[in-house]
């Protein structure tokens, strides 16, 4: 059956609504079960929770289209809203094709290395101290890092980059005339110095930034576009990959069970991976689309013009697609999760996000016998990520 509007007992949620932020399972189930796409009427657009609809609407670019942004609010252009995620195809191909030959697996096999030392060091320090927060000693300074040298740019402004990344997500979430001013000095600050590096030349030539310049200067990027992705591929590297290594620390600590049998079969670190993106997936609540033509979701007609949100963390807790959706289960196979997309847009920095993720654990289980929380964690406060701001950890050493 089609309906044309949904069940009004859900048309006041607020995914973006602090008590829903701290706990967001338990609403996100009864969605699913009740109104599977619900209109939000305070916010104007359409929330769409179970996996297979969220993969089909990310499949199905001509219908939902990315033109508008990923964030609640459209934008003005494409290089506003980060010009690889607001453009549909061909754009979309275009300026993809000319970055994304740069994140082959060599490139990333090379990273590797350097990866692995920043994070044997973060450990060395944090297993001398006893007690550290995970996030000021690992999760946030290796990812900023490694995202900083990979770009080519000087380290110096590393937490700049970071703290500019966070904001901008979270304005991703906010209505229109909320803090602007607050979305504006950040994306200022960012632009203005990714645009100031480029034009010193500040960058390491080979580095993924000089590449951009090139691409530009050949005339396959306009200068626009050439900004944009500067600072677009920081914003979505940085506070994504900080966020996914402190869930994912986060899960193994509460889940002691999980962490010995990570530690009998290192081989199964891969899998971890995947299983801390699917169960504290770092987008959350979601990124939009605008229906271009009038269709049906979940049952729903929607008019051309719907705002619509992909629910990732609710898709990856769907009963439907994963059994027990609400156990840490690093084994669990199939896990064809949504926390990097799918589709046209589907992340391009996942190989680096994987990678990253991997070495971080086998360096814990080469190091580390015991990980226990160690104080009260507190959750960043983010409307468009998942993750922690403090995460205090007791490591033992093996
Ligand atoms: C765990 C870490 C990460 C998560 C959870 C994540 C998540 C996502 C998601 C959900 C999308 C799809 C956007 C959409 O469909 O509208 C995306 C796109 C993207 N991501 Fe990531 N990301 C992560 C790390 C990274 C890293 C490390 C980089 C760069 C090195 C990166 C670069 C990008 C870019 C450039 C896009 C846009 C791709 C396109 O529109 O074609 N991401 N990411």
């Amino acid at each position: 059956m089609t309906t044309t509007s949904a069940s009004p007992t859900w048309s006041a949620f607020d995914p973006f609504a602090p008590e829903q932020r701290a706990d967001p399972y338990p609403a996100l189930a009864a969605l699913r079960d009740e109104a599977p796409c619900t209109h939000l009427d305070r916010y104007g657009v359409w929330l769409v929770s179970r996996y297979d609809d969220v993969a089909a609407v990310l499949k199905d670019w001509e219908t939902f289209s990315s033109a508008q942004g990923a964030g609640l609010e459209p934008v003005a252009t494409p290089e506003e809203g980060g010009v690889i995620l607001s453009t549909d195809p061909p754009e979309h191909t275009r300026v993809r094709r000319a970055v994304a030959r740069d994140f082959t697996p060599k490139a990333i096999g090379q990273l590797e290395p350097r990866v692995r030392e920043l994070v044997g060091r973060a450990l060395d320090v944090a297993l001398a101290e006893g007690e550290i927060d995970w996030v000021g000693h690992v999760a946030q300074p290796v990812p900023t890092t490694v995202m900083a040298e990979l770009m080519g740019y000087p380290d110096r402004h590393r937490d700049e980059y970071c703290r500019w990344a966070s904001t901008i997500f979270d304005s991703m979430g906010c209505p229109a005339g909320g803090e602007s001013s607050v979305l504006g000095e950040a994306i200022g600050g960012l632009f203005g110095l990714v645009g100031q590096i480029a034009a010193d030349g500040e960058y390491v030539t080979g580095g993924w930034a000089d590449r951009i310049v090139g691409a530009g200067e050949r005339g396959e990027l306009a200068q626009g576009e050439v900004v944009s992705l500067l600072g677009g591929i920081l914003v979505a590297a940085m506070d994504t990959t900080v966020n996914m290594l402190g869930n994912l620390l986060h899960a193994l600590a509460t889940h002691p069970e999980q962490w010995r049998r990570l530690r009998e079969r290192p081989d199964l670190a891969p899998g971890a991976v995947e299983e801390s993106l699917r169960f504290e997936s770092p987008v959350q609540p979601g990124f939009f689309r605008v229906t271009t033509t009038e269709t049906t979701v979940a049952g729903v007609a929607l008019p051309p013009g719907a705002r619509v949100m992909v629910a990732f963390g609710s898709a990856n807790r769907d009963p439907r697609q994963f059994p027990d959706p609400d156990r840490f289960l690093i084994d669990r196979t199939p896990n064809e999760h949504l926390a990097f997309g799918r589709g046209v847009h589907f992340c391009l920095g996942a190989p680096v996000a994987r990678m990253i993720g991997r070495v971080v654990l086998e360096e814990l289980v080469s190091s580390v016998a015991e990980i226990h929380p160690a104080g009260v964690a507190r959750r960043k406060d983010n409307r468009m990520l998942r993750g922690f701001e403090h995460l205090p950890v007791a490591l033992t050493p093996s």
